[in-house]
């Protein structure tokens, strides 16, 4: 029975969490959240690599031998740690980085946008993506913070966030001949219809989360399912917050 642990800085992962979920139904699930230094986006390379550290060292200590992979669910840690938190564990990670590849591929006026965290539009794993992927498009970055606390607030309190997001995203302004909006941060897809409703047809938005769960279930394809050691999810903070709609356990990092 495969046990699969999901991370993120919120609740962005979860966007990934539930296609990895459609794929996978019997599996295990643990979900982990680094609320105490939400946004990832803000800080630093350093900072984020020590912080997922201690993630692996935790994950080793509390959960030794039960987690079969690890899913870094960010893209903001998985461009800035991947390679680094690889080195501390025999733990398989799968890591989430923006779909510029099919985005690339997708684009009709080779003119595609990413809209990431203010890390990720600018750090060197997502330089190296374009100059990969898309050398034949150009790529316009986008980022904001504020996207990240209205996923949060719409996830956590069930708010409509429609008026803040067009807010933000016409402050952000995408060029006329982009066709293909990356959502370069997992936290996105959750504001999805919020997105699509202000761009209208005219811009496809595209994320990881499909090809993720493909990969996941092709590495533990080797594992046995049995829906009869089902066990619910368990879902980990790092910090306390208004956790009326699920039932949080901390866990310190
Ligand atoms: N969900 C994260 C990402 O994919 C990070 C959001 C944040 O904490 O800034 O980049």
């Amino acid at each position: 029975m495969p046990h699969i642990l999901v991370f993120d800085s919120g609740i962005g992962g979860t966007s990934i969490l539930s296609h990895i979920q459609n794929s996978l139904p019997a599996a295990n699930y643990t979900y982990v959240m680094d609320n105490a230094l939400l946004p990832y986006g803000l800080q630093s390379e350093e900072t984020i690599q020590n912080r997922l550290t201690r993630l692996i060292n935790k994950v080793t200590a509390k959960f030794f031998g039960e987690v079969d992979l690890i899913v870094i669910a960010c893209n903001t840690a998985s461009t800035y740690a991947l390679a680094h938190i690889r080195q501390f564990t025999q733990i398989p990670i799968v890591g989430v980085v923006p779909a510029i590849k099919p985005a690339a591929q997708m684009s009709r006026s080779k003119r595609i946008a990413l809209l990431a965290t203010p890390a990720t539009s600018k750090n060197k794993y997502t330089q190296s993506l374009v100059s990969e992927f898309a050398s034949d498009c150009q790529v316009y970055f986008h980022h904001s913070t504020e996207l990240v606390k209205l996923a949060e607030r719409k996830f956590w309190l069930g708010e409509s966030v429609i008026e803040q997001v067009h807010q933000e995203l016409s402050v952000i302004g995408v060029n006329n001949l982009t066709d293909v909006l990356v959502l370069g941060c997992t936290h996105f897809p959750i504001l999805a219809e919020e997105i699509a409703s202000f761009y209208g047809s005219k811009l496809m938005l595209i994320d990881s989360g499909a090809a993720i769960a493909k990969r996941v279930s092709f590495l533990v394809s080797n594992k046995i399912i049995n829906e009869e050691s089902k066990k619910p999810l368990q879902f980990f903070a790092t910090a306390m917050c208004d956790f009326s709609k699920l039932e949080v356990k901390i866990l310190e990092l």
